[in-house]
């Protein structure tokens, strides 16, 4: 893993925009994207530029079961209001909450994957050391799945809701096999409240109890940290 250590949340947008650039320069055309917050300094800094990714697919991480793509929490919204509709891609692709039969959507979105190999993937990662919604304890063979989610997760995503019981106890998310055949990966990750989480990716034993720990076994892994997320580091 490189380790890339940046002052703020703002340089670290611009760190991750420059790993975009350099993939668009040299021939990338699929890209996997997540939400949260995390990532907006990067898509900010995306926008703001004249990188073209109207031939460019995106395929994103996960998306909350139950939610329409208009709901202003849903994935589909903030990827629309932080990205797409600023900078256009030729297609992009996110889990459907509302697919009506869910086991044959998973099915489908993992074609999708394979049909569109993803040459960047970007990633957050959670308090509890999850990268898109492989909860602790998800298999590292498991490809696109619904999941439960955790009552940590739903905690930390109840700021964004009106109460806790409007946060959707599942999602649809990218499995972590899929994440790792990405060619390369971004991990970015701000703030103290990320910090253990990040000294286990990096610096923890490879476990199935810390997602992403398997990202030790990928061999183009990028994380960026501000110097609260690091502060754990040896
Ligand atoms: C979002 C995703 C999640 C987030 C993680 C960190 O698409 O896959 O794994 O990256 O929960 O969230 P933030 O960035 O809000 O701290």
């Amino acid at each position: 893993m490189k380790i890339i250590k940046v002052t703020d949340q703002q340089a670290g947008g611009k760190a991750g925009f420059e790993i975009f650039k350099e993939a668009l320069a040299n021939g990338a055309t699929t890209f996997g994207l997540a939400t949260g917050s995390t990532p907006v300094t990067t898509y900010a800094e995306i926008v703001a530029s004249d990188l073209d990714f109207s031939k460019s697919t995106s395929i994103n991480l996960d998306e909350y079961v139950g939610l329409a793509a208009d709901h202003d929490q849903s994935y589909h919204y903030f990827m629309n209001k932080h990205l797409f509709s600023k900078k256009p891609f030729a297609q992009t692709f996110l889990p459907d909450g509302l697919a009506p039969d869910l086991d044959t959507f998973v099915k489908q979105y993992h074609e999708i994957i394979e049909k569109h190999p993803i040459d960047l993937q970007i990633l957050g990662i959670g308090q509890n050391g999850h990268i898109g919604f492989n909860e602790p304890g998800t298999s590292f063979e498991a490809n696109t799945h619904v999941v439960d989610l955790t009552d940590s997760t739903i905690e930390a995503n109840s700021r964004f809701f009106a109460s806790r019981d409007e946060v959707p106890a599942q999602a649809i998310s990218m499995g972590i096999a899929e994440i790792l055949k990405s060619k390369q990966i971004i991990v970015e990750a701000f703030g103290k409240n990320k910090a253990a989480a990040v000294k286990k990716m990096i610096e923890g034993p490879i476990t199935e109890d810390v997602p992403a720990s398997v990202l030790q076994k990928h061999d183009n892994v990028i994380v960026i940290v501000d110097e609260d997320a690091a502060s754990l580091l040896a």
